[in-house]
């Protein structure tokens, strides 16, 4: 049955609430008002959809109204068969996704750029996994899985349960999925894809092909990246019959909050409703805006973009600072400073920009100019040169395209693990993600030793002050004894 997509029951349910509401003598207990007055004049306007399971709004654990059918709304805008709304990110979806189809033991095929949460979840689960390594764009940016990483894995490994890819990746790029959903589907592998940056692909067809029209048995998405929900919102979509919906919602009934909040699941109603209403002409206005802003820049000689030949995300830039003659850190500095750009991340060399259906003309004009800006300077030489004489730490290299069975976690937690100096560490294997944030990539995961070039890469990262998860003040890491 094709369903109304300006429909928003949940949004709609919420109002009605609070239009009948007289008198609240339920949770919260801020009943709608009582708020310290410099949070009640920004977000008290917020508060009446603040409340919890009442009659009317449906229950996200055992949904049968609201929830139920802005659900199936989701579902049929996304294009699944099932739509479970999540108040916990793709965090959730992820660690979801995988509990419903791993158990203690079962090895899962998994993309080295998989989100912390992915490794949580085979942890959770007692699996274990084989991780296998994305192409890599630039210097060091992750790209997407080759089939042909998949085709050999699979061929090596073909009792796995799952194979696991993240796509679009952080920085905006996408695996060939039609081909990867063929090759596992071929051997019975379940399709688990963490689409969380992609959430806005089933919406146009420029774009890289959603994994859920890819046939992906369970794709993960996060409203609140590309489209307009609120931040901790999630979707995990199923597609098919082959994992049991039934655990699914098991899983979720453990993982999610028996308080789930309504601002944030209204938000994904909304979102959803904007998208599938006016979702292409919003994505193809800002792309073509994109575009002419790229043709400008590029009449001016200015082109500092990673250069890539695989399919990517149009609203990712992925720019080079080195064409400014700066690192990417002092680029995200100088876009802050001088201008009020914030970016979405910035490393040694690169700096990543995040569009959405929501940028709009303005943005794109004052990015424009602080780019060229930039560019003239270069030019002039007044930028001087703050590309840092540094040895090209090529971390990437060093890892195996598909990875040993990586030793399970439930075989590391011993009391004897041992910390040690990052450069004492060499010849260990990890017992914690080693993982730089943003994005959250591990560089080592759980049960990998630690080798002198991923030694050598960590000091760099620590020596420039970036936030390293898995190593301490001291710079030491918990090694297996
Ligand atoms: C690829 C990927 N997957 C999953 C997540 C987790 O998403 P969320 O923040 O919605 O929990 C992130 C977060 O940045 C991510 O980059």
């Amino acid at each position: 049955m094709i369903k109304d997509q300006h429909r928003t029951p949940l949004v709609e349910a919420l109002c009605r609430h609070a239009k009948g509401e007289k008198v609240s003598l339920h949770i919260p207990g801020h009943k709608m008002h009582g708020f310290w007055p410099l949070f009640k004049d920004r977000v008290g306007a917020f508060a009446d959809f603040d409340v919890t399971e009442l009659p009317g709004l449906d229950d996200l654990h055992h949904p049968v109204e609201a929830i139920a059918d802005a659900s199936m709304l989701a579902a049929q805008a996304f294009g699944s068969d099932e739509a479970f709304f999540l108040v916990g990110g793709s965090t959730v979806g992820n660690l979801a996704a995988i509990m419903s189809v791993a158990s203690e033991d079962d090895l899962l095929l998994v993309g080295r750029n998989a989100h912390q949460s992915v490794w949580n979840a085979i942890h959770l689960a007692r699996a274990t996994s084989i991780a296998l390594m994305p192409e890599l764009e630039g210097e060091s940016v992750f790209g997407g899985i080759s089939p042909s990483t998949v085709r050999e894995a699979v061929h090596r490994y073909p009792k796995a349960v799952a194979l696991v890819i993240t796509s679009p990746t952080y920085h905006g790029f996408a695996s060939d999925l039609r081909e990867i959903v063929r090759i596992a589907h071929e051997v019975g592998m379940v399709v688990i894809v963490d689409e969380a940056h992609g959430a806005h692909f089933p919406f146009l067809d420029s774009l890289p092909v959603s994994a859920i029209h890819a046939g992906a048995d369970l794709v993960i998405q996060s409203p609140h990246k590309m489209l307009g929900g609120f931040t901790q919102t999630g979707i995990l979509h199923v597609v098919g019959q082959d994992v049991s919906r039934e655990r699914i919602r098991y899983v979720l009934r453990i993982l999610q909050s028996s308080s789930p909040s309504y601002l944030l699941l209204a938000s994904i109603d909304a979102a959803r409703a904007h998208m599938a209403v006016n979702g292409r002409s919003m994505l193809q206005q800002v792309i073509a805006s994109l575009e002419r802003s790229l043709t400008r820049l590029q009449l001016h000689g200015c082109a500092p973009f990673l250069h890539s030949s695989a399919p990517k995300d149009p609203f990712k830039w992925n720019i080079d600072a080195h064409a400014f003659s700066l690192d990417g850190f002092a680029l995200a500095e100088q876009l802050r400073q001088n201008d009020g750009i914030y970016v979405e991340l910035a490393d040694e060399r690169y700096v990543l920009l995040s569009w959405s259906y929501a940028s709009t003309d303005r943005d794109i004009e004052l990015t424009e100019q602080a780019f060229l800006r930039l560019w003239g300077r270069r030019q002039q030489g007044a930028q001087g040169s703050h590309v840092a004489d540094r040895i090209v730490v090529n971390h990437l290299s060093a890892i195996p395209r598909i990875s040993a069975p990586i030793i399970p976690m439930k075989l590391l937690f011993s009391d004897r693990a041992v910390k040690r100096e990052i450069q004492d560490a060499v010849g260990y294997a990890v017992v914690d993600h080693i993982a730089v944030y943003p994005p959250g990539i591990p560089i080592l995961l759980p049960g990998e030793l630690v080798t002198q070039g991923v030694c050598d890469f960590l000091q760099e990262m620590v020596g420039h002050g970036i936030r390293v998860d898995g190593i301490d003040e001291l710079q030491r890491v918990n090694c297996a004894d």
